[in-house]
């Protein structure tokens, strides 16, 4: 079950990346950190890059197909989750435009950046968590192992291109997590 194991780690890297975004934000406000539009660009571009066009694409056209079509009693709980899919990508064009908005105006732009902001931290945990819960353990106990080398091989076809070593998202997974301070990333400590 390669497809798992892919899922799981991605599920992780992306969890990591909101976390650190909440962390940010959180600097921000309490005047402990400035703005930096570098970091959260860079933070806008992988949520774009790597779930909406490689993390959920994976999902709704292989393991949910699957899935769907072994174990019909899930409909609405994939439904639910394709329906989260849509909103994420949607989601996203907002932050990106409410983050520049905020860079533009960086007095008065925050709170409105920050609330969008929030809205997805906590929609991107949810879906992940329900993802984790629900999701994978019944596809781990229902598919077949049949149905499991096909899922496989369409995942290790579409391999996420951040964690090998030369893959393009690796660079960018890698700017963010240094870019970020301690204790959530790699970069200098906050005072
Ligand atoms: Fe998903
Ligand atoms: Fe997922």
């Amino acid at each position: 079950m390669k497809a798992i194991d892919i899922i799981h780690a991605e599920h992780r890297a992306l969890g990591a990346v909101v976390q650190a975004l909440r962390f940010v934000l959180d600097s921000i406000r309490a005047g402990s950190a400035k703005p930096d539009f570098v970091l959260l660009d860079a933070m806008i571009e992988y949520i774009t890059e790597v779930p909406d066009r490689l993390h959920h694409p994976k999902e709704d056209e292989v393991l949910f197909v699957a899935m769907l079509r072994a174990i019909p009693e899930c409909a609405d709980l994939i439904q639910q989750l394709q329906h989260d899919h849509v909103h994420g990508a949607q989601s996203t064009l907002h932050l990106r435009a409410a983050l520049a908005q905020y860079q533009a105006h960086v007095t008065s732009g925050l709170d409105v950046f920050d609330a969008i902001a929030t809205r997805y931290i906590d929609a991107t945990l949810a879906h992940i968590g329900l993802e984790e819960r629900a999701l994978l353990p019944l596809a781990r106990r229902q598919l077949t192992p049949a149905e499991w080398a096909g899922i496989d091989a369409a995942f290790e076809a579409n391999k996420d291109p951040w964690s090998g070593p030369t893959g393009e998202f690796r660079t960018l997974f890698t700017r963010i997590v240094s870019m970020v301070p301690a204790p959530y990333g790699l970069g200098a400590a906050l005072d």
